[in-house]
């Protein structure tokens, strides 16, 4: 995200996404240090370079004074990024409230919030109040900054009220919107109080998308719509006289280039002889993985302690390496997880001492790390695509190492023939697959790994990004002549 071709004009395009690309930590009054973000999100929209690409969304920090504001922003321009400010009341609301407390667990699957259920219905209101305010607050960046033929292209489940926003301002606005999560069956989402509204304002987009999931989603407009005349058509769903195209699932990719070319810098290469060193006499497995608890990572650690249970051999001739990048870090479930699974991997390593856990790491390092894996763990409890397991085989090239991959990441479908699949709820299975892993012959692995090698390299986020916005372009087209006839 910052190098663009200046000789060719390409389309304009308007990301529009909760969290931008990077990160910001206030150095001094009016001085700036920009992090790359974290998540897959960003990893698949960083490697867009087709489109004349401007990217606006949350810088990450509350900045209250006008001094804080206009510095950070000049900032951010440099990058291409445009800032919204949210001050911490919304912050709380929405993101930390309604965002990651609501929509974040109902569409993985894990329902409304357990423990606090009443303590949720009560805030729920003020929450999608506040939901709808910052909706509103990215459509005004969006609305100051468009200009005629710009494509506005919405992520995500933050946004799911900001169509609606932005085509009650401009009818003409080309509107697509991009859904990164799974979207949950009829039975879980219907739970959703404010699911009618909120799928209707999706609705108000030119072009939906989903990176799976698409029949229940497509389902659930139906049914939700019904009640006030919405019909689904062989188009998509038209609700009174309007259609949008629910066009069939966009699956994601990552810009694999950019780590197979990490892979040839030197100080990748010194990196990986360091860690080639650290690990010497050992297998080396890997978890990749924000903290949060759809990534499953508990599930993951007692399945490796049953297999160093199981098979005392492989007690120090192995080890885990997992990094769990702090998240969310205000939200109650968040901080929970966090004390559970430092408690889980301290009692490991008290009785076998091969795990280490740590924070974050920046790319080149991932990279290094990506590299020298002998197995890849991601087991997560349902996920997106979950583009870890991309990056991963990206990394593999001479290494050719083994993917154990959840059967509810997006991954499944598509890395599904390369990988290990497992249910990750089932500790025993993950443990044997460990097993399995480890002494895989190599012809075997080989050929396991060029199926997803293939698949990462030519299945790029460049190729998902024109796609969805080549439909986008096409679908207000064909809307124009629809309306002429
Ligand atoms: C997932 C979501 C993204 C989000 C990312 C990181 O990948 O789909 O929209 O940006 O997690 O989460 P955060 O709350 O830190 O932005």
């Amino acid at each position: 995200w910052g190098k663009q071709d200046s000789r060719v004009p390409k389309q304009r395009l308007l990301v529009v996404a909760n969290r931008l690309p990077v990160s910001a930590i206030r150095k001094s009054e009016d001085s700036w240090a920009l992090e790359i973000s974290v998540g897959g999100l960003v990893s698949a929209l960083l490697g867009i370079n087709e489109f004349e690409a401007r990217w606006i969304g949350w810088a990450g920090v509350n900045v209250p004074d006008e001094i804080g504001q206009r510095s950070l922003t000049e900032a951010l321009a440099e990058k291409r990024c445009i800032p919204v400010f949210l001050d911490e009341e919304i912050v709380h609301q929405y993101y930390n409230g309604y965002c990651n407390n609501i929509l974040w667990p109902l569409f993985h699957y894990l329902g409304l919030p357990q423990e606090d259920r009443l303590a949720t219905t009560r805030s729920f209101q003020s929450q999608f109040a506040a939901y709808k305010e910052a909706n509103q607050m990215f459509a005004d960046v969006v609305n100051e900054h468009y200009r005629d033929g710009d494509v506005v292209w919405c992520h995500d489940y933050h946004l799911m009220f900001l169509p609606k926003c932005l085509k009650e301002h401009n009818n003409k606005m080309k509107v697509g919107w991009f859904l990164h999560t799974p979207f949950p069956s009829s039975e879980i989402h219907r739970t959703l109080p404010s699911r009618s509204e909120l799928l209707r304002s999706v609705l108000a987009a030119d072009l939906v998308g989903t990176l799976k999931d698409l029949q229940y989603y497509e389902l659930e407009c139906q049914r939700v719509h019904s009640y006030s005349g919405a019909q689904g058509t062989p188009d998509g769903v038209e609700d009174q006289g309007k259609l949008t195209r629910v066009a069939a699932a966009f699956p994601i990719g990552i810009d694999s280039e950019r780590f197979v070319r990490a892979l040839e810098l030197p100080q990748v290469k010194d990196h990986i002889k360091e860690l080639k060193e650290r690990f010497a006499g050992r297998k080396v497995m890997l978890g990749v993985d924000r903290l949060d608890m759809i990534k499953g990572i508990p599930q993951k650690i007692l399945a490796f302690e049953k297999f160093l249970e199981e098979n005392p051999i492989w007690r120090d001739k192995v080890v885990l390496v997992q990094i769990a990048v702090p998240t969310r870090t205000d939200v109650p479930e968040y901080q929970k997880l966090s004390s559970q699974v430092h408690e889980i991997v301290g009692r490991i390593n008290g009785r076998f001492g091969s795990l280490t856990a740590d924070r974050s790491l920046d790319f080149h390092a991932l990279c290094a790390l990506y590299a020298v894996t002998d197995v890849a763990l991601v087991t997560s409890l349902r996920d997106g695509m979950n583009l870890v397991s991309y990056e991963f085989v990206a990394c593999q090239a001479s290494k050719k190492g083994v993917l154990i991959l959840s059967e509810f990441a997006g991954a499944a479908q598509s890395l599904g023939a390369g990988a290990i699949l497992v249910n990750p709820w089932n500790v025993t299975e993950v443990a044997a697959s460990i097993g399995y892993a480890l002494t895989m012959p190599a012809d075997e692995r080989e050929k396991r790994h060029r199926h997803n090698f293939t698949h990462v390299t030519t299945h790029t986020s460049q190729e998902w990004a024109e796609t969805f916005v080549s439909e986008l372009n096409d679908t207000v087209v064909e809307a124009q002549l629809r309306t002429r006839q």
